[in-house]
This record gives structure tokens, C-alpha cells and sequence, in this order.
């Protein structure tokens, strides 16, 4: 069996007032409903609440990490986050190649798997995005679109070093649009990521989940989540709102 897994991707929200409240809500729902929980849960937070998440989810079971990362370990690289940083903050995951830091901030295929790099070499697990923008869908380059954010990953690494990878399907024009993908138009991506992971391992491509992302909101998740390749969700505003997350994590089977 996969690991399934959820996890909340909070971009630039929060404070530490709103942070509280919400991870309160989160630690007494998911605890009434730890028994029927099938999936992992996880929030990814901005850097500077590291510090508060890891102390009111210490010891839960709801995990944490970050949104991105540098790719260099140290030195003069002004308004960096290192690997081994989030590590100190006892993150697990980290977001690497989210549509917006490659649209917004320019990040390369190349610098991703940089990050890439970084985060599995200090034990996190990378969340690592791919994903087709709509004008790109309607030009019919999805797959070759998502093979090359996904190769140029994979060209840089060794399979036996991938054991924490996780992969996250996010067609850019789901994302925030209230448009989701329809759930055979998620899996048949799903599963062609897979065949592909096959090719470069074959074990780890049974065993890495693959999450949806792009407007998953407790009435589709299901559907979604029923699919064969579809291990899990990558939520952004609706892990904003602790019963929407608490009721997209319980729609994983
Ligand atoms: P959304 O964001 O759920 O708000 O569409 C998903 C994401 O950006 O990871």
C-alpha cells in the first residue's frame, strides 16, 4: 500500500493570532477523527511561523514544513532558507517548484531540481510540483510539459536516494480558479507520471504518491481521491479553514 497524504500549502497567509486559532481547530478535529483518518496530514507554512507550528504541533499527528527552499547550504545568498534551516524547525515536507515560484519568481527546471537536491540530501521530503499552464492543456503539450519538469528531476538523482519523494499534479490553471480538473482527467496524467516514474525505477514507482492539487474542496475531493493514481491532495485555500481541510484528509478511502 502507498502512503496517502494531504498536505495544506498556506502560501503567504497567517499570523501568529490566525495560526493559532487555526492549528487549534486542526489538532481537535483531526484528533476526534484520528481512528477513520486514512491519510498523512501536513501544513506547509511560511518560514516565519516555523518556530510557533513546530511547538503547537509537536507530538501531533499532523506534520509540518515549508514552501520552497534554497538550493545552496550556506554563505551570501541574502533572504535564503537552507535545508538544513527547516530541518532545525523539525520540518518533514517541503514544497519545491509550486507553479507560482516558477511563474512569479522565474524558477528553473534546473534550479528546482536544485532544491530538489538540497531537501532530500538534509532528509526532508520534497513535495516537488509539476504541471501545465491552460494554454499550454489546449496546445496538447501536458504531458510533454509535465515529463520535463519530472525528468529534469530525475536526470540529477539516484532512485535509491527517492525514497521521500512525493509528487504533486497540479495543472496551473486549477489552481486558485475554483476549476478543478475532472477526476479521469487527474488520473490519466496520474497515471502517465507513474509510467514514467516506472521507467527511471519500477519500486519507486509503486511506492510514491502522487498528489492532486488545483481546487480540491470537500465536494470533490472524493472523487478525486478515488482514483487509482491518486494518492492524496496538495490544498490550498481550503487548508485555510480547519473543517474544509479536517473533510478533504477524511475523503481519502
Ligand atoms: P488551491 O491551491 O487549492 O487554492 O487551488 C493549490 C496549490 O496552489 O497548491
Amino acid at each position: 500500500m502507498r502512503r496517502k497524504l494531504v498536505a495544506g500549502n498556506w502560501k503567504m497567509n497567517g499570523s501568529l493570532e490566525a495560526n493559532a486559532r487555526l492549528l487549534a481547530a486542526l489538532l481537535e478535529l483531526s484528533a476526534k477523527e484520528s481512528g477513520s483518518m486514512k491519510a498523512e496530514m501536513a501544513v506547509c507554512i511560511p518560514f516565519p511561523y516555523l518556530p510557533q507550528v513546530a511547538q503547537l504541533l509537536q507530538g501531533s499527528q499532523i506534520a509540518w514544513g515549508a514552501q520552497t527552499l534554497s538550493e545552496f547550504d550556506s554563505g551570501a545568498y541574502t533572504g535564503e532558507v537552507s535545508a538544513s534551516m527547516l530541518s532545525d524547525f523539525q520540518c518533514q515536507y517541503v514544497i519545491v517548484g509550486h507553479s507560482e515560484r516558477r511563474q512569479v519568481f522565474k524558477e528553473s527546471n534546473l534550479q528546482i531540481a536544485q532544491k530538489l537536491r538540497a531537501a532530500i540530501t538534509a532528509g526532508l521530503s520534497p513535495i516537488l510540483c509539476v504541471g501545465e499552464t491552460l494554454e499550454e492543456r489546449e496546445s496538447g503539450e501536458t504531458l510533454s510539459v509535465v515529463y520535463e519538469q519530472l525528468d529534469s528531476v530525475l536526470n540529477t538523482l539516484d532512485p535509491g536516494s527517492c525514497e521521500k519523494l512525493v509528487i504533486a499534479y497540479e495543472p496551473v490553471w486549477a489552481i486558485g480558479t475554483g476549476k478543478t480538473a475532472k477526476p479521469e482527467q487527474a488520473q490519466e496524467i496520474h497515471a502517465a507520471l507513474r509510467s514514467r516514474l516506472s521507467e527511471f525505477d519500477k519500486a519507486l514507482a509503486e511506492m510514491t504518491p502522487l498528489l492532486y492539487g488545483g481546487s480540491v474542496k470537500a465536494d470533490n475531493a472524493e472523487s478525486l481521491f478515488g482514483q487509482t493514481d491518486i494518492d492524496g491532495g496538495l490544498i490550498g485555500g481550503a487548508s485555510l479553514k480547519a473543517q474544509d481541510f479536517i473533510d478533504i484528509c477524511k475523503a481519502v478511502a
